[in-house]
């Protein structure tokens, strides 16, 4: 029997309960977390966006630091979860959670200092106008750090497999050479750009159970910082 293939939306309220037991968070919190929190560090306090927030695994590292944050998400489940987690931010205004596609988000101009979009890229079939949305609503000299999985990693969707249910979320690749420009033609300036490898990221810590991938000759996954101008 072939697998229902899930739109981002669909797919996210299905697995929302269970996304934080997925076995690849535990690869994200060793490998992908470490990086947004050395990030996070040189942040100025302001006023930010987590863009396709999820249930706001990183939105922690933001709001203890005294941030305002807005996260939006297509799936209003996934914002459920995150929403149970952050009651304390919400209820002093200080997170606030909207149903919505990013691709949808109009609002005042230059009004954010930094902006976060994890994993999210690839739930998007067409990413043109996503750095048009960005570079509107970011502060000039404002910061993004956007990551996701690498076109060249070997997968074709995303698959979860809970309770013996497999659940296939569409997934696009977009080549890196398209995000770099993207990114350029609306006037971010690339202060890091990383392919991920590995070989590079076991070095420091290895999880057995992503040992099936030390032979895969491709990144796994990439991040940008970038910066308005
Ligand atoms: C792989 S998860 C990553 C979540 C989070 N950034 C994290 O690091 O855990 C992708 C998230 O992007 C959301 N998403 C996908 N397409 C979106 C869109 N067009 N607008 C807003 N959110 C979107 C999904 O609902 C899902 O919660």
């Amino acid at each position: 029997m072939k697998n229902i293939i899930y739109s981002a939306k669909d797919g996210y309220n299905t697995i929302a309960e269970y996304y934080d037991d997925w076995k690849w968070q535990k690869f994200w919190k060793n490998y992908e977390f470490p990086i947004i929190e050395s990030w996070v560090e040189n942040l100025v306090i302001g006023k930010g966006l987590d863009a396709g927030s999820g249930t706001g695994n990183n939105l922690g590292l933001f709001l203890d630091k005294g941030h305002n944050v807005t996260a939006i998400d297509i799936s209003s489940s996934m914002l459920d979860v995150c929403k149970n987690k952050y009651k304390k931010f919400i209820s002093t205004g200080k997170l606030n959670c909207i149903e919505l596609d990013l691709l949808n988000l109009f609002e005042n101009r230059k009004s954010y200092d930094w902006i976060i979009c994890n994993r999210v890229l690839s739930n998007i079939e067409n990413i043109d106008n996503v750095f048009r949305v960005f570079a509107s609503i970011i502060k000039d000299n404002g910061e993004c750090l956007i990551s996701d999985v690498h076109p060249l990693h070997c997968y074709d969707q995303t698959n979860m497999f809970f309770e013996n249910k497999q659940i296939v979320i569409e997934t696009f690749k977009h080549p890196i050479k398209l995000v770099d420009n993207l990114a350029k033609m609306n006037k971010f300036k690339i202060m890091e750009f990383k392919e991920l490898y590995y070989a590079d990221l076991v070095k420091s810590n290895t999880l057995i159970e992503f040992d099936y991938l030390k032979d895969q000759k491709s990144p796994i996954f990439f991040y940008y910082i970038l910066k308005k101008y």
